[in-house]
């Protein structure tokens, strides 16, 4: 069918010995990224992605149609939907899979639990389910979050660091997903790694995070809700650039392990890891609308709350000496410089590029 000729195309790598990845979540904003470097690459890329409302969904059609014109194609379908996932493995051996679809943000989880529950838990079980039984197991990476280290307050982070307060249904959500990991990894034999993200920013990103609408209300002249504690320096976010989180991705691919087991059956031990992506430099929110002001050249109309936000966690800052070690992680991207590229972008969403200086 002419389906199944697109995915086997869209798959399969250019370069010898090239990976031959599924990227779910490839619609959104780190995987469309992601999917896009490692088709340049020379790499198989299929991306799978439900087009949820959770945010306007024609920017997640504009990076398909950006991805399509690079000969990534997306199948439509859900984490959940068993039969398709399993008929993806029968076409393709994906050597990978680098799992991004989740719902994300912290505050949305007070009106929707039940949709964290279903894609960040339930949909993580299906994939691994669907991994298990492929024959070859797919190495997978898979995106956590730093709001696995909640209200800790012992940073920088390192990966060792206590996990076991969660401020929001989301990050309680994400590490459910590393404990499941480490199930599969010891039963089954799958080589996992988790990437612990930290505030990822950038030109196609994200309309419901604070970078991205704080640019548009201030160039709409609208008022901004600034969320800070007494001290403002006591709240703070480690905003990571795309392009160095691409990086971090792509590096843990290709360090990954294969898998031990085939068919649900394992072997030997098999690779587990987790990881932190993160910019190592934390940037207080008051800081991230000055350097906002003075690349709009326009004056935001400031709100600021003495309140931290119900679910928010105070402070965010990553060791990423582990990533370094181990694929050469290094963050290059200082927040003004990739709130200069973010800004001038023109894909961002055309009301937010108006007036640009
Ligand atoms: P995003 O919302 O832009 O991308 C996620 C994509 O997954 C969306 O296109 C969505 O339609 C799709 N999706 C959601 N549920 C699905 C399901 N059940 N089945 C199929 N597709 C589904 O978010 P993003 O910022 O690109 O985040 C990517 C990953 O990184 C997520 O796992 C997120 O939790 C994690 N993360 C992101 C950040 C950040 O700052 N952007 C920080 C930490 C962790
Ligand atoms: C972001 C992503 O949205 C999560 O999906 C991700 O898991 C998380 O990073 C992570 O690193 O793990 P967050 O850092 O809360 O979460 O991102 P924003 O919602 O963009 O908020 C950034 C900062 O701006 C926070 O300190 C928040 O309190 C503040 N903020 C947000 C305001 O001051 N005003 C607002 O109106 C909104």
């Amino acid at each position: 069918a002419a389906w199944e000729k697109q995915v086997r195309h869209s798959s399969t790598p250019r370069r010898p010995n090239g990976l031959s990845v599924l990227v779910t979540g490839a619609a959104g904003f780190v995987g469309s990224h992601c999917s896009l470097a490692l088709k340049k690459r020379g790499d198989g890329v299929l991306g799978l992605d439900n087009f949820n409302t959770y945010y306007d969904p024609s920017l997640k059609r504009a990076r398909q149609k950006l991805l399509l014109k690079h000969q990534v194609f997306i199948v439509e379908g859900d984490l959940n939907d068993a039969p398709l996932l399993a008929k993806l493995f029968d076409v393709v051996p994906f050597t990978h899979i680098l799992h991004l679809a989740a719902q994300a943000g912290v505050r949305y989880a007070m009106q929707n639990p039940q949709s964290y529950v279903s894609s960040n838990i339930a949909g993580f079980v299906n994939l691994l389910e669907v991994a298990k039984a492929a024959n070859p197991q797919p190495a997978i990476v898979w995106a956590s979050s730093s709001s696995v280290y909640g209200l800790n307050t012992e940073v920088p982070f390192s990966e060792n660091h206590r996990t076991d307060q969660p401020a929001s249904l989301y990050a309680a959500t994400k590490k459910a997903g590393e404990e499941i990991a480490h199930t599969y990894n010891h039963i089954y034999g799958i080589s996992l790694t988790g990437l612990r993200f930290f505030t990822v920013y950038g030109p196609w990103g994200r309309p419901d995070m604070a970078y991205f609408f704080f640019t548009k209300d201030i160039l709409q002249g609208k008022p901004i809700d600034i969320y800070q504690a007494q001290d403002e320096k006591q709240v703070a976010r480690d905003f990571t650039y795309i392009d160095d989180v691409v990086k971090g991705c792509i590096g843990a691919l290709d360090t990954a392990e294969k898998s031990t087991g085939s068919g649900g059956k394992k072997k030997g031990p098999a690779q587990l890891r987790v990881y932190n992506l993160g910019n190592t430099s934390p940037v207080p929110v008051g800081k991230l609308v000055s350097i906002l002001e003075s690349l709009l050249n326009i004056k935001a109309k400031k709100h600021v709350i003495k309140m931290p936000r119900n679910g928010d966690v105070p402070y965010t800052h990553a060791n990423v000496s582990l990533a370094y070690r181990d694929f050469g992680y290094k963050p290059t991207t200082d927040l003004s410089t990739g709130l200069r590229k973010f800004v001038k972008c023109e894909n961002v969403g055309t009301d937010v590029v108006d007036g640009v200086a």
